[in-house]
């Protein structure tokens, strides 16, 4: 077998997606779980082109900000990124970032809203198995491999006694399955007994924000932005179960989803990432203004925001985004006169890379 590629490395900085980066000459290096100012070995997986992704062999050295991770599997675990710092540290790293992501849009001052708790969070967590390999845990895509994580700490303390069991009756379990290949989501709603479901879509039984408190947070700041602010009619869409529009004081909601929460008039199925959508919401409602539009698409964001905003003209749009890349890409195209009046960075994700953006615009 043909020997891997090694090279030293130096970082430089972090990326968006939390990984070391080195750059030699015209060649780019990912190295996930450094920190800048790092030296040491790494191999490379793979590679496309000129840019490289690469594992750690060693670390000669360290930065002054390494911490040691909360978690025996941050090493190798490809759910967290920054266990290797403290969590004032994570946060720069993602403010850094938003920043960076800002400034096609005027570079906004933005506020950040931090998370009570690093681990121990998640109401929701997707493990994925390989019945075979008796292997069940996170996907390391670069290594094309499953890392199992017992001992994980991310999800909620009372999804604890059903995440040890997974594992020590995994055997049983893996025996059972149909498909060589699968996934097992095990999630808490609403206070509830823990639900483990076997080989269904991501969140098959209705989307919740997997940060309970987090996501109370979130709620609030939808409250400040709507402060005196008035509206008859309010578009919440991506509206899941309506859980953003809450705190609306609007006369009418219409709630549009792909997967409507509930079977009753003012919620609407329909696939927003299809232009018909808009002709179809016109059609279906009579509908010609809406005073404010709430918007919270998956990570692939909303390419037809604006054609909708041209149609309802609100007064107020408030973008929820948890890939805030997106988020600005939709509103750059916008085409109306809007002026963003407030950007939060809210850390709904903490430990990983991943964080949720708001951007709240006016009509000018
Ligand atoms: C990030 S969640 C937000 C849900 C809700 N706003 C909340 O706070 O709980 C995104 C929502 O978009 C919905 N969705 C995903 N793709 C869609 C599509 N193409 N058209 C309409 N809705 C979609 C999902 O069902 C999910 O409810």
């Amino acid at each position: 077998m043909a020997q891997k590629l090694q090279i030293n490395f130096l970082i430089d900085h972090i990326d968006p997606l939390g990984q070391g980066v080195f750059k030699l000459d015209d060649q780019v290096y990912f190295i996930p779980k450094t920190l800048p100012g790092e030296k040491g070995l790494a191999e490379v997986l793979k590679s496309r082109k000129n840019i490289h992704f690469c594992k750690v062999i060693k670390i000669d050295q360290l930065s002054t900000d390494r911490i040691t991770p909360e978690c025996p599997h941050f090493n190798e675990c490809p759910g967290c990124h920054y266990l290797n710092v403290d969590y004032k540290e994570e946060l720069e790293f993602k403010k850094a970032s938003f920043k960076r992501m800002l400034a096609p849009i005027g570079s906004p001052e933005f506020e950040t809203v931090q998370a009570p708790n690093r681990l121990n969070y998640r109401n929701r967590v997707q493990l994925h198995y390989h019945k075979r390999a008796q292997k069940l845990g996170f996907i390391n895509g670069n290594e094309n491999k499953i890392v199992e994580v017992p001992n994980c700490k991310i999800y909620r303390p009372e999804l604890e006694t059903s995440f040890k069991e997974l594992y020590a009756k995994r055997d049983q379990y893996l025996r059972k399955r149909q498909r060589p290949k699968g996934h097992v989501e095990l999630y808490l709603r609403n206070n509830e007994q823990p639900q483990i479901n076997w080989d269904k879509s991501y969140a098959a039984d209705g989307f919740t924000q997997v940060n309970h408190d987090m996501n109370l947070k979130l709620l609030d700041s939808v409250a400040q932005a709507l402060e005196g602010f008035e509206a008859k009619t309010a578009l919440d869409l991506f509206g899941g179960d309506g859980n953003l529009s809450k705190a609306a004081k609007v006369t009418e909601i219409f709630h549009i989803d792909r997967y409507p929460f509930e079977q009753k008039d003012n919620f609407h199925s329909l696939d927003l990432s299809t232009p018909e959508s808009l002709e179809e919401f016109a059609r279906r409602t009579n509908l010609e203004q809406a005073q404010l539009f709430i918007v919270d698409p998956p990570r692939a964001g909303f390419k037809h925001l604006s054609q909708w905003v041209e149609h309802f003209r609100p007064q107020m749009l408030i973008y929820v985004s948890c890939h805030p890349q997106t988020m600005i890409r939709d509103l750059r195209a916008l085409d109306m006169p809007y002026e963003i009046v407030q950007t939060k960075l809210l850390d709904l994700f903490p430990s990983t890379f991943h964080f949720e953006a708001m951007s709240v615009l006016r009509f000018k």
